[in-house]
């Protein structure tokens, strides 16, 4: 192909001076966001957002026979499930944590039970993130962890924080690791000595192949047990901690790093991926969506599986900028002890939750003065950003993800294009239509844009004509829609946690995997979206209604009937920002991190196989009886 050559030239020098930048971008694209905002927030005295606020919707759900129906209630069920279990006194917890991982809980449970009670936490089970990233560790010899953690301090794009009895000693330079180590001395108390190698780019860094990290779970499960005289404190004066000479002294510990920047990620994804999955199988595209999607309709039914590259990567490989234009992709195969703000399903980093939720900055933080009730609020879908996702060059700007979004909800552009959707045109059940013509309906109904170009080589000129920029909008103003867009960046959206928190409905296409996930349950917090963006005009006809003042009775003559479903979005959004109020708060982000560094601190020790809490649980009894837990949270809808 004439000019490949000099196209892969010239990637090869876009990589070389954006890499510089990749550890600010997550960073500047928030800040684009919402540039020239007065950040003036004065708290009401007493307010207080902890109890969960309820309040019931009055209306009813449409009694039809649409896809999304079917998701919402699935979605109750496992959320009614989730709440049903929850454990109620210390007893159960380990208990339950015992039947789940076979282990005891690690040194310094008790403590953080009541610390996480103490703080009201809802859930108290649910944290099965943490020992999943940690559980191919147990196959590491927990000195050779200490040496790595301790020799990453000064790898390539990599921070360090070093806590020594109970205070942080020091940590390396930058806003995030000084956000994490101010986050850390918080709980500095609680927790063991230990080295901390926290990534400082957007991008996940460890990816150990498929095979390997089999074997290593294999090894976690033999190394199970639950010994009854187990201590409950970690072990004091271990060596091979950081120190000056770091460096140069473990010599035998290389992380293996290289770049993968400006490959194609799935090429090295897949190895990582089950040989029988889409990403190694011969699949037909059909086949692959049937994993995640539902056959009528093609709705997002397993939000995971949307997420996970071994499903999407064949049809993903050149559709998201991360996985086809990363600034920078320096990763590693070997096991390494990286602590990361994000990653996507085959990365074996150790998630934290994000600097960016720890810092309380006003331009991400959600502040209920400035919401709007749900009927107040406009019937229509909004986004706004930067043209960030990738480095941009003139032949792949238009495969990029953000890119790909802006232009299919673009009324002019979608004048001369079909898409599906389900419409409702006599009084059987609902039917595929597939030639709609969705021009006006994105012309009524969304109001996306680019606020500013952004990431272009050699420049951003080959947008002249493209795009329309639109003003930035400041949350506030983002809330006056019922429904907020959330796509990727270069990495996760930092505005994920605030959209949960208002009274809007957010939409989430995402590959990345963040500390929160487990809790969160599409179709029930929030509405998933195919990264391909293919179900958006059936997601967003099913909640507006086309032709709405139709009906059954008067069905319309011309073009399709949907009905309207605005009580069904009102109803996510205020489940939604029900449960961010128990279970996405600043207090939730400690007690993750508190527990992630106790299993760390267990995982790192020499004596891990023989140390845990052992008891029965019954020495809180007391304060079980003192500390009633929250109580679950009634529905919604009656
Ligand atoms: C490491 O170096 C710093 C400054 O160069 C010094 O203050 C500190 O005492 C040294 N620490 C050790 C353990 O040698
Ligand atoms: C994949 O499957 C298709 C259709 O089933 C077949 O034509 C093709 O040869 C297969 N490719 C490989 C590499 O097995
Ligand atoms: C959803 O997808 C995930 C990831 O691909 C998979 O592990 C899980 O089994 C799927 N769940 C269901 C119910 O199919
Ligand atoms: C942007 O790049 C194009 C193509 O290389 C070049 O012709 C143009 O002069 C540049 N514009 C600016 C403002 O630098
Ligand atoms: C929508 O597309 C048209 C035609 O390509 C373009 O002129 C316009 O600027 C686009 N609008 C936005 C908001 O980008």
């Amino acid at each position: 192909m004439l000019g490949a050559h000099s196209f892969a030239g010239r990637r090869r020098t876009i990589y070389l001076c954006l890499a510089f930048a990749a550890a600010g971008v997550c960073f500047v694209n928030l800040i684009f966001l919402t540039r020239g905002i007065d950040h003036t927030v004065i708290d009401l005295p007493g307010l207080n957002l902890l109890r969960p606020e309820h309040k019931q919707i009055e209306g009813t759900y449409a009694q039809d026979q649409h896809p999304i129906a079917g998701l919402m209630k699935e979605a109750d069920q496992q959320w009614r499930q989730y709440d049903e279990s929850r454990s109620t006194s210390f007893r159960e917890t380990v208990a339950k944590y015992r039947k789940t991982y076979g282990r005891h809980p690690p040194p310094g449970f008790k403590e953080w039970y009541e610390f996480a009670r103490t703080k009201d936490v809802y859930n108290v089970d649910d944290f099965q993130q943490i020992t999943g990233d940690l559980r191919p560790f147990w196959a590491v010899p927990p000195q050779e962890i200490r040496k790595m953690a301790a020799k990453l301090q000064l790898s390539d794009g990599i921070a360090g924080v070093r806590l020594r009895d109970h205070e942080i000693v020091s940590h390396t330079e930058g806003w995030r690791v000084e956000t994490l180590a101010r986050s850390i001395g918080r709980i500095a108390k609680y927790l063991p000595d230990m080295d901390i190698a926290m990534n400082t780019m957007d991008q996940p860094r460890v990816m150990v192949t498929y095979e390997d990290i089999q074997n290593y779970l294999k090894i976690e499960e033999s190394t199970r047990g639950m010994p009854l005289d187990a201590a409950d404190k970690f072990t004091k004066d271990m060596d091979s901690y950081w120190n000056n000479e770091s460096s140069s002294v473990y010599d035998d510990m290389d992380p293996g790093w290289f770049s993968v920047a400006g490959k194609p990620y799935t090429d090295s994804s897949k190895e990582a991926c089950p040989p029988e999955s889409p990403a190694n199988a011969n699949m037909t595209v059909e086949e692959a969506d049937k994993l995640y999607k539902t056959s009528f309709g093609g709705f997002v039914s397993n939000f995971t599986g949307s997420s996970d590259l071994c499903n999407v990567g064949p049809v993903l490989g050149d559709q998201h900028g991360f996985l086809f234009s990363a600034s920078s992709n320096t990763i590693t195969r070997k096991l390494i002890p990286v602590f990361s703000e994000c990653k996507v399903s085959v990365n074996n980093d150790i998630l934290f939750p994000a600097n960016m939720y720890f810092l309380k900055d006003e331009r991400y933080v959600y502040n209920s003065k400035h919401d709007w009730e749900w009927e107040d609020k406009t019937d229509s879908m909004l986004w706004r950003g930067v043209t960030s996702g990738g480095i941009q060059v003139e032949d792949n700007w238009d495969r990029l993800h953000r890119q790909r979004f802006v232009k299919a909800t673009n009324a002019t552009e979608m004048e001369s294009k079909s898409v599906s959707i389900l419409s409702k045109n006599n009084k059987e059940p609902y039917e595929l239509i597939s030639d709609y013509n969705p021009s006006e309906f994105a012309s009524s109904y969304f109001d996306v844009g680019f606020t500013e170009a952004w990431g272009c080589i050699p420049n951003c000129s080959f947008y002249d004509g493209v795009w329309t920029y639109k003003e930035p909008k400041q949350f506030p103003e983002q809330f006056k829609a019922k429904y907020l867009a959330d796509i990727d960046g270069h990495s996760f959206s930092g505005r994920w946690r605030a959209f949960h928190q208002s009274k809007s409905l957010g939409l989430k296409a995402t590959i990345f995997r963040e500390w929160h996930d487990s809790r969160l349950f599409a179709w029930r917090h929030f509405v998933p979206m195919d990264n391909r963006f293919t179900d958006l005009y059936a997601l967003m006809t099913y909640f507006i209604g086309v032709h709405p003042s139709a009906s059954e009775d008067a069905f319309p003559t011309h073009g399709p009937y949907v009905p309207r479903h605005d009580f069904e979005a009102e109803v996510i959004a205020a489940q939604s920002r029900e449960w961010a109020q128990a279970a996405l708060r600043d207090e939730d982000l400690d007690i993750y991190l508190h527990l992630l560094l106790l299993e760390y601190g267990r995982i790192i020790d020499d004596n891990r196989d023989n140390i845990g809490y052992s008891g029965d649980g019954s020495e809180l009894d007391h304060f079980d009886e003192s500390h009633p837990f929250p109580p679950p949270l009634e529905p919604l809808v009656v």
